[in-house]
């Protein structure tokens, strides 16, 4: 029987692409976040995941404000990377698993939630960030990927609690799949950030330490406040935690937290890490 291992979530800011390509790790900004990264490594090494479903948001290489799907699902044999270029340089695909993807898929609109199917998907950098991040220097991504895209961009937004209903759909799915992978959730961007208009640089982490402090032992603490509460709280792009929220709820029931990390800033971001495994 597949079994979902743990989950792993970050922040997807571009410039820690560039940080990595220059190889600045150390350098006093880096340090701070980079540090938390060796328990995500190593706890990746002993969970062995061959698959990963991830929630993120497209930043228009797939959608642009013309078209925007709610929640769209990714049934491709490969996602090519093809991020703006602003961080690391445009390379590795990612293998996918079309077969995972479509019984989720089916899952999901069982459960009526009405998806849109996308047989191919560009990845851009947020999940080549997370994906550097968690197999530095690996000459091939070690797991195979269903990603799973949530509209963070263009309002009107899924709330927080469609978000978390999703991912526990999505947690449903798996149990009642055939296979035998190993699979880690990954849910990225956040927390706290806005990168436009007259707040722009704001981020708060009494907000982004409720929504941590809540992750792993009571998520629907998160879906307390609707969405233009939460663009108040977190900021514009800050709604990113809908994707934390989601993979949250596609961990499953009960969860334990491994670790966490939280930097304020990088570039515009209060940048977090966290593991968590079912409990
Ligand atoms: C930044 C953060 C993001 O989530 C993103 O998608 C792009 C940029 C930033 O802080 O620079
Ligand atoms: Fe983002």
């Amino acid at each position: 029987m597949a079994e979902i291992v743990g989950a792993y979530f970050t922040s997807h800011v571009p410039a820690i692409g560039g940080a990595i390509a220059r190889e600045d790790q150390q350098a006093p900004y880096w340090k701070p976040f980079f540090d938390g990264f060796p328990p995500v490594r190593e706890w990746l090494a002993q969970v062995s995941p061959d698959a990963v479903i991830s929630f993120s948001n497209d930043h228009g290489l797939n959608f642009f404000l013309d078209k925007m799907p709610t929640f769209a699902v990714g049934a491709a044999e490969e996602y090519h990377n093809a991020d703006e270029g602003w961080g690391l340089p445009v390379y590795k695909s990612m293998r996918g698993h079309a077969a995972l993807s479509w019984h989720i898929i089916e899952g999901l609109v069982a459960d009526e939630f009405d998806v849109t199917t996308c047989q191919e998907m560009l990845v851009d950098h947020a999940l080549s960030i997370p994906f550097e991040l968690a197999w530095p220097d690996a000459p091939e991504w070690p797991v195979r990927l269903v990603p799973i895209g949530i509209n963070t961009v263009q309002h009107p937004l899924p709330s927080a609690r469609r978000c978390l209903a999703l991912g526990r759909s999505v947690h449903k799915a798996i149990e009642s799949w055939q296979g035998n992978e190993r699979i880690v959730i990954i849910g990225t961007g956040g927390l706290s950030h806005q990168l436009d208009g007259q707040r722009a640089g704001f981020m708060n982490k009494d907000y982004d330490e409720f929504c941590m402090d809540n992750l792993a032992s009571d998520p629907d603490a998160l879906t307390r406040d609707s969405i233009h509460e939460i663009v108040r709280l977190a900021g514009t792009q800050g709604v990113e935690v809908l994707n934390w929220i989601a993979a949250r709820g596609a961990l499953g029931p009960a969860a334990r937290e491994l670790h966490r990390n939280y930097h304020i800033p990088i570039s515009n971001t209060a940048a977090a890490t966290m593991v968590l495994e079912p409990a």
